[in-house]
């Protein structure tokens, strides 16, 4: 299979996560890099991982694959004039709210994905839900699967889902962060340094999370670490009486709920 070029229009901080990823696979071809105005972060971003830069319009007709990676407002604009030169390339965009049928919309019978990576991409551990468009053949199949490997693990879901997902997938590391931050502060109250503070509830994170990844149940494990009526027994039952899952659980709403009113404004 012909390795394929790939052309980002948009070289912010997602974009930079990608083709750092990419860089190291041997399934693609050539990589550019494009962005609206700031030359200075392109020349850095050029020296840094071996990337082509240029003006988009430039090269969009050597491109197999070409990823959107602007602000979702800068879509609209650069949709309508990619639609004046793309032909049979797959267009991926990783813009929240713009899903395949948004694309196919602004760029008819072209393949389009959506993919949306979190932030965890930085270190390419991203968890990426993703859809596809109506006319996605084997082959930009193929290529995508290249792209979401280079940042981490991903699960093809319906457009619809990925609206509801995001939360779960985009916006619950915030939560995860919020827990870190409040176990960080109770080690501080017993006298440790923010740096041991840190260490300690990192590695019981990391470790946790390792169980998880290892395949074992989330319930099995918190089974294991509560022995019945004893003290983390009692932990557990004052996250429950404070209804820590329904508390989650709306959450994950409360964030749908924003992002509805925000993409219908
Ligand atoms: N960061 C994340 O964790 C994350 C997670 C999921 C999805 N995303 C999505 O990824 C996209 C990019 O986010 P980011 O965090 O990488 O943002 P960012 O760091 O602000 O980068 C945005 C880039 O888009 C460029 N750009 C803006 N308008 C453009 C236009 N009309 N034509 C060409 N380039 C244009 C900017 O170039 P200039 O500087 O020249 O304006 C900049 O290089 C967003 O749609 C965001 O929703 C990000």
């Amino acid at each position: 299979m012909k390795k394929p070029n790939i052309l980002f229009i948009g070289a912010g901080r997602m974009a930079e996560a990608i083709f750092s990823g990419l860089k190291q696979s041997e399934h693609i071809g050539t990589v550019t890099i494009s962005n609206r105005s700031d030359s200075e972060r392109l020349a850095h971003l050029k020296r840094t991982y071996h990337v082509e830069t240029a003006k988009w319009q430039d090269v969009v007709a050597d491109q197999d694959v070409i990823i959107l990676a602007m602000p979702p407002s800068s879509h609209p604009a650069v949709m309508k004039e990619l639609s004046n030169f793309v032909t049979s390339q797959l267009v991926i965009t990783v813009a929240a709210g713009i899903g395949p049928t948004l694309l196919e919309e602004a760029m008819p019978g072209i393949p389009v994905a959506w993919i949306m990576p979190n932030t965890a991409a930085d270190v390419k551990e991203s968890m990426s839900i993703f859809a596809c468009g109506q006319y996605i053949k084997d082959e930009d199949r193929a290529n995508l699967q290249v792209i979401l490997d280079a940042i981490g693990e991903s699960e093809e879901l319906s457009e619809e889902q990925i609206h509801e997902l995001t939360a779960v997938t985009g916006s619950a590391p915030a939560f995860v962060y919020q827990f870190a931050e409040a176990l960080e502060q109770t080690a501080k109250s017993y006298g440790l340094s923010k740096e041991q503070a840190t260490k300690l509830v990192v590695q019981m994170m990391y470790g946790s999370v390792a169980m998880l990844k290892d395949g074992r149940q989330a319930s099995d494990l918190r089974d294991q670490v509560t022995t019945p009526g004893g003290a983390t027994a009692e932990g557990l039952d004052v996250l429950q009486e404070n209804n820590f899952n329904d508390i989650l659980h709306e959450a994950v709403i409360a964030v749908n709920r924003k992002a509805k009113e925000q993409a219908n404004n």
